[in-house]
């Protein structure tokens, strides 16, 4: 490889490192960050504010003009992903063009080549002040940065049996009802509820709007599928709502941030795991970030998990001395293997974000991956017997 094509190589690793934050303790992704998310909300602010008409006046060209920076600083944003999209570990071993038209494909991508529609509509259709309010789809490129937007497409794709069910249940008790309707009171009030597609919105609309509206049942059994049918509504309607928010609370404690694959794929335990594997790990592996200062493990308390740095210094305080531990180690796998009491305490000695696997699933992923097991093994078991030198 020239000297050249090298350091284009490089620039296009670190580039990939600040892009998709791999490293959320590195100063030049956060800096990035935080602009990207200030001009999203300056957009997504800016467009709202010129709906009114005294704003629109005042500082239109101005608001105009922050849109059109915007844009430009979001084409070159998707372009600089796209461009360092080879360096993404799951995509390694592909032609640079397929790693691309890949990588376009994945949600956040495709979100970020949303947010150019607006553009091209006005473009298209210069002077319909309306397509302006379709610049608010960019508010979804704040999900790459909120663990809580992230969550909540995670929390409906697992509960998604549990929401089906809920629909099967809406839909049964709808039709039910309008059934019911029908057969009583068809005949009294053909024009409201003569035929099922009549009753069917008749019974929609007492399930969703907790009332019947304008149709008054008029015999006593009406009357009655109709109470049961508003009852029945408040079920139908509160249990989706009940099943995201357990789902989303569970989700969001889990996760102080968002866990990347490239993050995961950081870790040097797991850096030649094939992308099943990673994409596994994120989906168990919890988020936890502590100050300087923080006590993660005591000893002699039993274990609850092992840790894994994702950038940070932690400190092990063992009886023949202390430790440092860096970004890419791991800690808290002895009373995993052993299930005993901790050996020593560990202490943030940096604010530090960890990556946490739990008891269950660490012995779960090491039964299902046995060369980390065994690597994890072979680091305890070093530990053990060279308690003073460094083991990551
Ligand atoms: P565990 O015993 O579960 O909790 C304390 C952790 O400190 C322990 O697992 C190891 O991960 C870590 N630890 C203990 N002794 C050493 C050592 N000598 N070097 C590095 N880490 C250690």
């Amino acid at each position: 490889m020239s000297d050249a094509q090298h350091n284009l190589a490089s620039a296009r690793q670190r580039a990939f490192d600040i892009l998709e934050h791999g490293r959320r303790r590195d100063f030049a992704s956060r800096v990035l960050d935080w602009i990207l998310v200030g001009l999203i909300i300056a957009n997504v602010t800016g467009t709202l504010a010129q709906t009114l008409p005294e704003i629109e006046q005042a500082y239109g060209d101005q608001l105009q003009a922050l849109d059109r920076i915007c844009v430009l600083v979001f084409a070159i944003e998707y372009a600089a992903r796209l461009w360092v999209a080879p360096e993404h570990p799951l995509l390694h071993g592909i032609s640079p063009m397929r790693a691309r038209l890949g990588f376009a494909a994945t949600p956040m991508m495709v979100i970020d080549a949303l947010a150019f529609v607006p553009f091209v509509l006005e473009v298209l259709f210069p002077g319909v002040a309306a397509l302006r309010l379709t610049r608010l789809v960019r508010f979804l490129k704040l999900a790459r940065y909120s663990p809580a937007l992230a969550t909540i497409g995670r929390v409906v794709a697992l509960e998604r049996r549990a929401l089906l069910a809920c629909v099967v249940i809406l839909v049964g008790v709808m039709m039910a009802a309008a059934a019911a309707m029908h057969v009583v009171e068809g005949h009294i009030q053909p024009d409201r509820l003569g035929d099922m597609s009549k009753s069917m919105w008749w019974s929609a609309a007492m399930l969703a709007k907790i009332g019947g509206g304008e149709l008054e049942p008029v015999t006593a059994t009406g009357r009655i599928i109709a109470a049961i049918t508003v009852m029945l509504g408040i079920f139908c309607f509160a249990l989706p709502v009940a099943i995201i928010g357990r789902g989303f609370y569970e989700e969001i404690r889990r996760r102080d941030f968002v866990v990347t694959f490239a993050m995961v794929a950081h870790v040097p335990l797991f850096a030649h795991l094939d992308a099943a594997s990673i994409s596994d790990l994120v989906s168990i592996l919890k988020a936890r970030m502590v100050p300087a200062g923080t006590v993660i493990i005591r000893k002699g308390e039993p274990g609850d998990g092992m840790y894994l740095i994702a950038s940070g210094t932690v400190q092990v305080d063992t009886v023949d001395g202390k430790i440092l531990l860096h970004e890419g180690d791991f800690f808290g796998e002895m009373a995993l293997l052993t299930r005993e009491r901790r050996t020593a305490t560990v202490t943030a000695i940096k604010s530090t974000d960890l990556l946490v696997l739990d008891c269950d699933d660490f012995h779960r992923f090491i039964d299902r991956n046995p060369d980390v097991g065994a690597r994890v093994r072979a680091v305890a078991q070093q530990r053990k017997s060279e308690p003073v030198t460094r083991t990551g």
